[in-house]
């Protein structure tokens, strides 16, 4: 097992981010949570439950303080198609980051979400625009987030996940990083690939897809 670290984990109670935390405790590492319903994960010596919502005027260094990896797998799609929590929240986040010296940070955005100066393929553009319209407010969100990052946060060692997601069914393999190509995976495989993506140095500052390992 690698050094046991920590990571502080936002979204933990969500479709990625109950498996994130699940395999990041099986492996021997510690998780601190930032959750609006403490009950919805199970207690655990590892697992320290924050409860709170992003939206609270929180104390951000508290949070960061002590801890290795930052993981934020946060969406609440009613509420993204009026105002830009997540991207408020992360701009909360970075300083505090940067004040405890806390590097690494992974942020799960969509793949239809447009990363800062890059744009759609016409395919991606045309299904953000009809089939997936209504996760507009979330794409908007997680591109203000993206446009921070690349403009406010270069010192931060970030990267984004640029996920497709189908389900919360079993494993269908390993995700990889992909600048071109996209699939459609599950919860539990885009947590896994958030967890090795997030201790990866060779992602720093990319904002790609994943995709299936081809075997
Ligand atoms: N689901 C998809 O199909 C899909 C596909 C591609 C990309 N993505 C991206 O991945 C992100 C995460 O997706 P997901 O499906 O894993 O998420 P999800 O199942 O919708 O879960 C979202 C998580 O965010 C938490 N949350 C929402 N508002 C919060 C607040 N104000 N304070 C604290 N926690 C809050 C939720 O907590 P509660 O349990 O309290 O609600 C939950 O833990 C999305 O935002 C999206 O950008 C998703």
């Amino acid at each position: 097992m690698s050094p046991q670290a920590t990571f502080l984990v936002l979204g933990a109670t969500g479709g990625t981010g109950k498996h994130f935390v699940s395999e990041v405790l099986a492996d021997g590492h510690r998780v601190r949570a930032l959750v609006r319903t403490p009950g919805k994960l199970a207690a655990g010596p590892n697992l320290e439950i924050v409860h709170g919502s992003v939206t609270d005027p929180l104390d951000t260094d508290a949070l960061v303080a002590g801890v290795d990896y930052v993981v934020c797998m946060l969406g609440d799609r009613k509420l993204q198609e009026k105002t830009r929590i997540n991207a408020a929240f992360v701009e909360r986040l970075i300083p505090s980051m940067r004040r405890h010296g806390v590097k690494r940070f992974l942020y799960q955005a969509g793949g239809f979400s447009r990363p800062y100066g890059r744009r759609l393929s016409p395919i991606l553009w045309l299904l953000r625009n009809t089939l997936a319209r209504s996760y507009d407010g979330q794409h908007r969100d997680n591109e203000a987030v993206m446009a921070y990052l690349a403009t406010e946060a270069t010192d931060i060692e970030w990267c984004v996940h640029r996920a497709g997601i189908g389900s919360d069914g079993p494993s269908k393999g390993v995700l990889e990083r992909s600048k071109s190509k996209i699939s459609i995976g599950t919860h539990m495989d885009c947590a896994n690939y958030n967890y090795r993506t997030v201790m990866d140095p060779a992602a720093i500052h990319s904002s790609d897809f994943s995709r299936y390992r081809l075997e």
